[in-house]
């Protein structure tokens, strides 16, 4: 699928962590310009782009190679996926882009990552996650829609969270306790009926969260997972949790299920996953049968992107791999001409949008139109951050 060559994309110079929101600027001071927050508008349609082409992954065909980027609604106070998640998804569905990916979907109670979280632990969550499917797909846009499921890990919102061993991440405010293998057996089977619940409510795939330093992330991990049985002690040993999570989802839904993984390229602390460590680790993730690999990190929602040269933020990890599977950039896509040029340069197959969406639903079709800014107008200033766990749907807070 791909063209293994170089690319021209220039030098990233600065990193900044998801949560240095506002530095005490009031949103006003990060307010669009009116007509979008770069100058170089056109008019010309766009259909011969790259990016608007067909691609494919597994056996799921996509009209385009945008991807709404896993983006917790953060509205299911009772586990519910609620109205307000299902309007959002369908103007997501008619706004063009070729491929959904749901907020994280609990696979367990104990492994939530706040209170609205919508879950997927038990057969009686089929109906309502099924409402994400179904308003999808009604959109009449042909646009898929795939479900990720989680384990929040030490992030969960939870008094003893679990981890893989006693390594927490710098930030972690929890003690935490160390899994027995006998647990993580039954972590395994819990990505398993997760995955059959999400078939079952007619979704087109499913993406295991393997990024952000939730569960399986610390399991890929070699700064939080120090164990020494099956599933710590090299980095073959480390993905053993991945392995065995995808040898059981195809054994029950068969290889026509599509399965995608996101996981981190950089964990963003000394000793853990990084520059030189992840190609290796990328390939043993795809030696174990996943269709995709969507590529983050622990910095996933870096502020400050006026500057194209620090957009599209981990495209110096994506340079290093040379998988025979599609692969999904996320993190910092702001420009429809940037994104274009890395397409062409064949590293990258797809591309993830979160926060560009949840101001812009109907970005992809403004940008295949060629109407407006080749920028979107999100500053991303992660005010719509400040939503998550407060029981109501994130959005922008800007003005529109
Ligand atoms: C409000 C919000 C909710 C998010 N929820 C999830 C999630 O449920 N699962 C996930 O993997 N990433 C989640 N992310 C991270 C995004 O998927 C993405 O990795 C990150 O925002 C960087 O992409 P962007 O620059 O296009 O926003 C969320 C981000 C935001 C802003």
């Amino acid at each position: 699928m791909k063209k293994k060559t170089g690319t021209s994309r220039r030098k990233f110079l600065q990193t900044c962590t998801a949560l240095t929101i506002l530095g005490g600027r009031s949103l006003s001071a990060f307010a669009p310009a009116e007509s979008g927050n770069n100058e170089r508008a056109s008019k010309e349609r766009r259909d011969h782009y790259m990016v608007f082409s067909e691609g494919h992954i597994g056996n799921m065909r996509l009209k385009n190679r945008l991807v709404r980027a896993a983006t917790a609604e953060g509205s299911a106070p009772g586990c519910e996926f609620s109205d307000s998640g299902a309007a959002i998804h369908n103007a997501l569905g008619k706004g063009g882009v070729g491929l959904i990916i749901s907020g994280h979907i609990a696979v367990m109670e104990e492994g939530r990552a706040e209170p609205t979280q919508t879950c997927i632990y038990k057969d009686r969550f089929v109906s309502s996650i099924r409402k994400i499917a179904d308003v999808v797909h009604q959109a009449g846009n042909g646009c898929k829609v795939v479900a990720q499921i989680s384990h929040a890990g030490m992030k969960a919102d939870v008094e003893h969270p679990v981890a893989p061993s006693a390594f927490r991440w710098p930030n972690t405010i929890r003690e935490t306790r160390v899994l027995s293998t006998d647990e993580i057996e039954n972590i395994v089977t819990h990505f398993t009926e997760a995955a059959r619940r999400v078939q079952e409510a007619g979704f087109d795939g499913i993406e295991i969260h393997c990024a952000h330093g939730y569960l399986l992330s610390s399991f890929l991990s070699p700064y939080t997972n120090r164990r020494n049985d099956k599933y710590g002690g090299s980095m073959h040993k480390r993905v053993t949790i991945v392995r065995e999570i995808v040898a059981q989802v195809r054994q029950q839904l068969g290889t026509d299920f599509p399965i995608l993984i996101k996981m981190n390229c950089n964990d963003n602390v000394e000793g853990g996953i990084d520059i030189n460590n992840f190609p290796a680790l990328a390939n043993e993730i795809a030696k174990t049968g996943v269709d995709a690999i969507e590529v983050s990190g622990n910095d996933t929602c870096r502020t400050e992107l006026d500057d194209i040269e620090k957009q599209s933020y981990y495209l110096k990890y994506m340079e290093r791999l040379n998988l025979d599977i599609p692969v999904i950039l996320t993190g910092g896509n702001k420009s429809i001409e940037l994104i274009e040029e890395i397409a062409q340069n064949g590293k990258v197959d797809f591309f993830g949008f979160a926060r560009p969406f949840i101001r812009e639903p109907g970005l992809p079709n403004r940008w295949l139109e060629g109407t407006g800014s080749e920028e979107c107008t999100c500053v991303s200033c992660n005010s719509c951050l400040s939503f998550l766990g407060k029981g109501s749907a994130t959005r922008c807070r800007l003005e529109q």
